[in-house]
């Protein structure tokens, strides 16, 4: 049987991982700056995190949610004081789109309304609903061709209010920072603006943070930097370090009811004990700390390198440009160099490491980036 033939890859096979370098068969080193989009968030093979997993695989795998996972509530516990929002529920589901779907699920029953407004480039995942919610036609099937969404331009805060009053919209969904799109950082104002105005219209915010979270952009979620509160706000990526899980943090005002939502695999024992090993390792090693920092430090750096345009970003959430080809530099990077990028579109580079990567690994890239790019 053949694999369906979807991924355009590259020709190297990683096949062990150990912080932040993965290495292929001949033992061959690769520096890892792209985190197996943006999943690797405490490393690869972090001890912590093989030992949990070891023993509770050795222990229970899985079972059903129609048992009792104290785990779930432990796991809960960990993630309310590590972003500050212990006041908030947590439904656990298995990736970023099905944390979407369910955050748009939840905005829908609140509300009784159908309509949701999302913003010009957004990526919210490729499900049925998240990918209605994804501003890329290629992508949407005729079966997810919808009239309940509409598009405006991120930052339009006049074309928000503008759509908000027919009255008819569940949700607004945004990302923390656009990550598809090539990093594309809302500004601050904008974000506290569309929180008044959604809460002002009765409108659930939904904070799509499956690739800004996580302390990857040195708060524990990217719209933190706004001091907003939004009502849904999904996540992923970084929760497991690989392992696939998901969530939606969920605002005091949602009253759940029997059966609302509901998943087989979302919030089994090994996925919950993997994502309680990554927040001891976020918070033990200080990781959004690091983040902050040593993303500030790479921001500077790659401001300074000729060739290099239009660096943006916050902590390790970071893009910037190039002239000519960024596909055909970030092959170069691999094949050449050793080293992992990720991309958006045609002229952008995006970095998204662990968060314990450090400075020396920066200028390891510099290094590299001035050769190529000279
Ligand atoms: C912002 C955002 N939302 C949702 C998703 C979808 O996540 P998943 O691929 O886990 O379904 C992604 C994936 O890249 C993403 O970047």
């Amino acid at each position: 049987m053949n694999l369906f033939p979807i991924y355009s890859l590259y020709d190297v096979e990683p096949v062990k991982g150990s912080g932040n370098y993965v290495f292929d068969a001949n033992g061959e080193r690769f520096l890892d700056l792209y985190g197996g989009h943006a999943v690797i968030s405490i490393g690869h093979a972090h001890p912590h995190y093989v030992k949990t997993i070891s023993e509770q695989v050795a222990r229970l795998g899985f079972y059903s949610n129609s048992v009792q996972n104290s785990l779930q509530q432990q796991l809960a516990d960990r993630l309310g004081k590590a972003c500050g929002l212990d006041d908030y529920s947590l439904f656990l589901a298995n990736s970023g789109a099905e944390a979407n779907e369910n955050a748009l699920k939840l905005a829908s029953f609140h509300t009784g309304k159908q309509r949701v407004l999302a913003f010009g480039n957004a990526f919210h995942g490729r499900t049925s609903g998240a990918v209605q919610v994804t501003d890329n036609p290629k992508i949407n099937s005729p079966f997810n061709l919808t009239d309940k969404v509409t598009f405006v331009p991120l930052g339009d805060i006049e074309a928000v209010k503008r759509e908000l009053q027919s009255g008819e919209y569940c949700a607004v969904i945004i990302e923390g920072i656009q990550g598809v799109a090539g990093i594309r950082v809302p500004d601050n104002d904008f974000l506290c603006e569309l929180r008044k105005v959604t809460q002002r219209m009765g409108v659930c915010l939904i904070l799509d943070e499956v690739q800004s979270g996580y302390g990857r952009t040195g708060r524990f979620f990217a719209h933190q930097y706004a001091g907003i509160k939004p009502d849904l706000i999904s996540m992923a990526k970084g929760m497991g370090n690989g392992f696939p899980i998901g969530g939606v943090l969920i605002s005091p005002m949602f009253k759940a009811w029997g059966g609302m939502l509901g998943t087989t695999f979302g919030g089994n024992h090994l996925a919950c004990s993997a994502a309680i090993a990554v927040l001891d390792v976020i918070v033990d090693e200080n990781l959004v700390a690091n983040a902050r920092e040593v993303g500030e430090y790479a921001l500077e750096q790659l401001r300074g390198v000729p060739g290099i345009k239009d660096v943006r970003g916050r902590g390790l959430m970071i893009g910037f440009d190039v002239d000519g080809s960024a596909p055909e530099l970030r092959k170069r990077l691999v094949m050449e160099h050793h080293i992992f990028t990720g991309g958006a579109g045609a002229s952008t580079v995006r970095l998204l490491p662990a968060l314990n990567v450090t400075k020396e690994h920066i200028d390891e890239f510099i290094r590299v980036i001035k050769q190529i790019l000279n």
